[in-house]
């Protein structure tokens, strides 16, 4: 294998961020996800029932829904589980959120130092965990015929209403964290490549820096 190409101190100039299981995994949730918002918004309003047309019609979609659900909950956890200790938050965190109009004025010298996760991307990670929850237990109680026989009327249209609202919260989220992944240059390497550059890491993650380069003997 070629060395790495490294910097004047002798550091690699690049750092594996993600594995390439880690980063398979992630882009299954991805596509799950893409999935399971454009075949619910057609279930959702007849205003979007064009949208049958992708899933090979109105009933198909109404059977497929439930599965990507499930297979997004499943691909969702197993990546959840592996990040969980990165996004413990702590007064760190805490201080960083009280601070967030320096984080929206890019004024990065001014925050503490961030680890492998900022706090906003931990919030949005539990907020995810929640929704996820949320979803795959209402999604249950719809789900017809298996599941909904066993609920009376009342709890299902409950169900459907929480449903709704946590799917419009989701796709909101997502739709802010692919437009963060775009904004701040690098990240998107890290999802793609698996590698960030040091400058990059030291930019936007320093204590995750730290922490590599004592683990690797590193100065
Ligand atoms: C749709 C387009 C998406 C794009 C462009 C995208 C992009 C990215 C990028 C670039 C990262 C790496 C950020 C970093 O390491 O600092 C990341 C991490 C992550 N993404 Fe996505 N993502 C997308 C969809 C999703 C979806 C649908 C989910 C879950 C429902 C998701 C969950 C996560 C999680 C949990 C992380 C790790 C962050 C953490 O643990 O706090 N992503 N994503």
């Amino acid at each position: 294998m070629a060395e790495p190409i490294r910097t004047e101190r002798g550091h690699p100039r690049e750092i594996v961020r993600y594995s390439a299981n880690e980063r398979t995994n992630h882009w299954l949730i991805a596509i799950s996800f893409v999935l399971a918002a454009l075949s619910g918004l057609a279930l959702y309003h007849p205003a979007m029932s064009w949208l049958y047309a992708l899933f090979g019609g109105g009933p198909w979609t109404r059977v497929l829904h439930p599965f990507i659900g499930v297979f997004m909950f499943l691909v969702f956890f197993l990546f959840a589980f592996r990040m969980l200790g990165s996004n413990r938050i702590d007064a760190r965190d805490r201080q960083w959120l009280r601070q967030i109009d320096d984080v929206a004025a890019g004024r990065e010298e001014k925050l503490p130092e961030v680890g492998r996760y900022n706090a906003g991307q931990k919030v949005l990670f539990w907020g995810l965990v929640l929704c996820m929850l949320g979803l795959l237990a209402t999604g249950i109680v719809m789900w017809q015929p298996w599941f909904a026989p066993a609920f009376t009327v009342t709890v299902i249209r409950f169900a459907s209403v929480v449903h709704a609202i946590l799917a419009t919260v989701i796709i909101c989220m997502i739709i802010f964290h692919a437009y963060s992944a775009f904004w701040v240059k690098g990240s998107m390497g890290a999802m793609v490549r698996g590698r960030v550059s040091r400058g990059w890491a030291w930019k936007h993650h320093r204590g995750w820096l730290r922490d590599i380069d004592r683990e690797a003997g590193r100065k």
